[in-house]
């Protein structure tokens, strides 16, 4: 439906007013949960109001930061003003960008790294403290006050629930042929009267295509007229290609073994240009009639819409670059009957992911001999982005994949190391590993099978022989153990990633 107003109850009509005008009614010190996720759906222009509002404060020697919290990463115009005008005491639940990751590994921002699909019940709880203001994009106000939501939810809902105060950002620029694309659930419970979410269905509508808000909270409303974020992708390189058909090959492998039907099981696909590969393989694959249960659409899934490969895509984001999102724009009736957004409690709950046996696919930075992955660490010490969706995924999925390149740094570093500098996924959560160099399914097999496994089949030939003399050591120097390590060097692979990194930032 076209709406010419896109603000159209009285009451918050009232309520508009300036960026400027807004920000001033956030105090300092506050708890603010900002919309936003992955580059889409954040606000435009109260952010920057505010970082203005900081810096000032600080010319004239007054303390201005707030508690930072959003559905999971933003965009320059949200992270990168605030942390420029050192306004953020601490962030959650993720991050990707280059400011915020280096006031968090500087020690000046604090940084709490959570699943993302626990965020909301944390906040229920009051496990992270009182949320104070939320500030909100929105698509448009219907006339009776309920809120269309714009190309992302996240933790919209619960931020408007809990929030004293409510700032919303009516974005123009947002396409209002998303209107009934959202599914927002209102009906989760807490312990011990939780009953189950009833999506039985990737693309299942259990709620509203609305968010409810109580008016008397909402304080200020502000008209925008700004893009999403819109970051282009890099086509796919050699490696990413070579990831993509080890995967595919797999996944045909399964269906031919009767492990999974020929329309395969729901796909969840991270972020990247990885993630990307994978789905332009599939897209040209052999698989029809697919579904996706995932997190964050990016091109490649809007690339399967269009071309009737997938059948329909259930996420709590849109993230598409330029092109795609003029593609989405132009066709917005036919993606919006098949596109369904959903708050990142829905979206990324282990429940339903166990349920419909979704297929998890994720990129890392290393994995070690055992299975273990690290996603969010560099030397053990400084954070990249976070854990993000991933564990959500991981543990619960029907099918769990980590891929990355076999090397990092031009192949000075290997991403396949006797013991990771930080697990964010256990041995117990990893079922295949991908590189370059191949695939190793890790499924019933023991430490010392998968060892030998991913040595041979995802290692760098460069690195191969001093992994297998690693390895072979360990097996010698403790034998029978069920998980054989040199403890005393199982990390100088670490150590020299830190010389190898420190030479390249002198
Ligand atoms: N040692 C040191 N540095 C490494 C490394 C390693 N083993 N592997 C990668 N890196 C560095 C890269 O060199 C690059 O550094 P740069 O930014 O200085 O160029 C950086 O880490 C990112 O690596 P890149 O190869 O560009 O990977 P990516 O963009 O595909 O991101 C993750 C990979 C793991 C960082 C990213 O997928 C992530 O944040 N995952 C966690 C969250 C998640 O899974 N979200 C989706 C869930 S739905």
């Amino acid at each position: 439906m076209l709406r010419a107003d896109r603000v159209s109850n009285p009451l918050l009509k009232s309520k508009i007013m300036s960026a400027d005008a807004a920000a001033a009614l956030i105090p300092p010190g506050a708890n603010v949960g900002m919309s936003g996720f992955t580059g889409s759906g954040y606000p435009k222009l109260v952010p920057g109001a505010l970082a203005r509002r900081m810096k000032q404060a600080h010319a004239a020697g007054e303390a201005f930061r707030i508690g930072l919290w959003t559905g999971a990463s933003t965009a320059p115009e949200l992270d990168a003003v605030l942390a420029e005008a050192h306004g953020v005491e601490m962030r959650l639940p993720y991050q990707s960008d280059a400011t915020v990751r280096k006031q968090i590994n500087a020690g000046e921002m604090q940084y709490t790294d959570l699943h993302l699909s626990h965020v909301a019940q944390l906040v229920w709880y009051g496990f992270l403290g009182h949320l104070d203001v939320a500030v909100i994009e929105v698509a448009g106000i219907l006339p009776d006050g309920r809120l269309i939501p714009s190309s992302s939810v996240g933790n919209n809902k619960t931020w408007i629930d809990q929030a004293d105060k409510i700032i919303l950002e009516v974005n123009s620029m947002q396409n209002l042929g998303m209107e009934g694309m959202h599914d927002i659930y209102y009906g989760t419970q807490v312990p011990p009267d939780r009953q189950p979410i009833p999506l039985v269905r990737a693309n299942g509508r259990i709620g509203e295509a609305y968010l409810r808000c109580d008016l008397s909270k909402v304080i200020a409303v502000v008209e925008t007229n700004q893009p999403d974020r819109n970051t282009p992708f890099a086509a796919p390189d050699e490696n990413s290609q070579r990831i993509a058909n080890h995967v595919i090959e797999f996944l045909g492998a399964e269906v031919k073994a009767g492990r999974l039907p020929p329309d395969l099981l729901p796909l969840q696909s991270g972020v990247g240009n990885i993630a990307n590969a994978v789905l332009a393989g599939l897209n040209n694959g052999p698989f029809e009639n697919l579904t996706a249960y995932t997190e964050v659409l990016q091109d490649g899934m809007l690339d399967m819409l269009r071309s009737g490969k997938l059948v329909s895509a259930s996420a709590t984001a849109i993230s598409f670059s330029p092109e795609a999102m003029k593609d989405f724009n132009e066709n917005i009736e036919f993606y919006s009957k098949r596109i369904v957004l959903r708050p990142q409690e829905i979206s990324n709950h282990p429940e339903v992911v166990r349920r419909l046996g979704v297929i998890a696919m994720n990129a890392m930075i290393e994995a070690d001999i055992y299975g273990n992955v690290n996603s969010t660490h560099i030397k053990g010490t400084s954070i990249m982005n976070g854990i993000g969706g991933s564990g959500d995924f991981a543990r619960n999925a029907f099918l769990s994949f980590f891929v990355t390149p076999s090397t990092a740094k031009n192949g000075a570093l290997s991403c396949i190391v006797p013991m990771v500098s930080h697990v964010d996924h256990t041995e117990h959560d990893v079922q295949i590993i991908v590189t370059e160099q191949g695939l190793a399914d890790l499924r019933g097999l023991s430490p010392k099978q998968r060892a030998r496994l991913i040595i041979e089949k995802c290692a760098h030939p460069d690195y191969r022989p001093a992994l297998t003399e690693y390895y072979e050591r360990a097996l010698r120097e403790s034998p029978g153990k069920h998980t054989p390590h040199l403890m005393n060097e199982a990390f100088s692979w670490q150590d020299n990633a830190v010389k190898v990194l420190n030479t390249e930032s002198a």
